[in-house]
């Protein structure tokens, strides 16, 4: 008889504790009012952003990094020698090297295998993903995952394109074997250089976006991918019960859900307070939807991002240790 205890060799790595940050300073649309060709009513209808937050110049990627961090090993329960791995996604470290996860290393005061990964606004998924080998193949016992971004050094305050969607913050996950039958079931990653001229960093070291490119090919990626992580999961979308989209555009985030057949309260929405915070939208909202109470252990969960390059990536989660 095939006894699965954990640590043998059919469990599935899963998120065992989270932690979020966003810096304090609130800027909201009728701010923009004054610099931009732009209104409050032009950004919440097309976009469904209200407000975001900013880091303050002193407030590096690391800091917010560090924030998020220490409640990801709190809520955990581990300690910071216990991990073996980090992985920090974003793509606006405070500078090229060290990154930011060996500037991790030496604020908790360990010594491991430390990378940042860039994959924009899908870095959280391939950071859970590159987590979820390492965790099943046995390599490390505890794996940490930060998306973390500080957007506001790379925008181009005079594009209304782009100045009015982005946001600041950090998300952590401690990765690390689940009970049979949760943790993460499947996964897709992707990724299509050749749309990489529409969301690139230009030479002026800006964000330049080409909206409507990235919108139509968000909106037919989020819908593929959702539905292709629940297949290969074996469930069908009757079967999930909570969507954690990358919080880019309400737009783009209603065409997923509505692919998915979902009722609007099983989408999570906080698009609306941060804007695009790029690699930490997805788990500063999953950290939300988690201390508001709305997901329970052995709920599915499908987590799905696209961003620059262009990349996309998706996981279906059941969630609970
Ligand atoms: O993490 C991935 C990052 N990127 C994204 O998620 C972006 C995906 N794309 C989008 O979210 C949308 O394309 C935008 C929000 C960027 C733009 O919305 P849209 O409905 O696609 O607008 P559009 O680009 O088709 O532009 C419509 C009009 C244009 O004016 P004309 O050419 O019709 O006269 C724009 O110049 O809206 C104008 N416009 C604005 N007007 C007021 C563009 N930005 C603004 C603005 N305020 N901030």
């Amino acid at each position: 008889m095939l006894v699965l205890k954990k640590g043998g060799c059919c469990m599935n790595a899963g998120i065992i504790g989270m932690g979020r940050y966003v810096p304090e300073k609130i800027v909201k649309n009728i701010d923009f009012e004054k610099t931009l060709d732009t209104t409050d009513e032009w950004i919440r209808s097309r976009t469904g952003i209200e407000a975001r937050h900013f880091a303050t110049e002193d407030e590096n990627t690391s800091h917010m990094a560090i924030q998020a961090t220490e409640k990801a090993i709190e809520n955990a329960g581990i300690t910071p020698d216990q991990i073996g791995l980090i992985v920090v996604a974003t793509v606006t470290p405070d500078r090229a090297f060290p990154s930011v996860a060996c500037q991790l290393t030496e604020h908790l005061g360990i010594q491991c295998a430390a990378m940042d990964v860039s994959a924009a606004c899908s870095g959280f998924i391939y950071g859970l993903v590159t987590a979820k080998q390492f965790i099943e193949m046995n390599s490390y016992e505890y794996v940490l995952v930060v998306g973390v971004e500080k957007l506001s050094k790379i925008t181009d305050w005079n594009d209304r394109n782009t100045a009015i969607l982005f946001g600041d913050g950090a998300c952590a996950a401690i990765v690390s074997k689940v009970s049979q039958g949760r943790g993460i079931l499947s996964f897709e990653l992707g990724a299509d250089g050749s749309g990489g001229k529409h969301l690139l960093l230009n030479d002026e070291n800006h964000i330049a976006m080409n909206g409507r490119e990235v919108f139509k090919f968000a909106v037919r990626q989020m819908g593929e991918s959702a539905i292709s992580v629940l297949e290969k999961a074996g469930l069908q979308k009757e079967d999930c019960d909570f969507l954690i989209p990358h919080q880019a555009n309400i737009r783009i985030m209603e065409a997923a859900r509505e692919r998915l057949d979902l009722p609007v309260e099983k989408m999570s929405k906080t698009v609306h307070k941060y804007g695009n915070t790029s690699a930490a939208s997805i788990g500063i909202s999953l950290v939300e939807e988690l201390e508001n109470g709305k997901i329970k252990d052995d709920d599915v969960l499908v987590l799905v991002g696209f961003g620059g390059g262009l990349t996309w990536g998706a996981v279906t989660i059941r969630w609970g240790k």
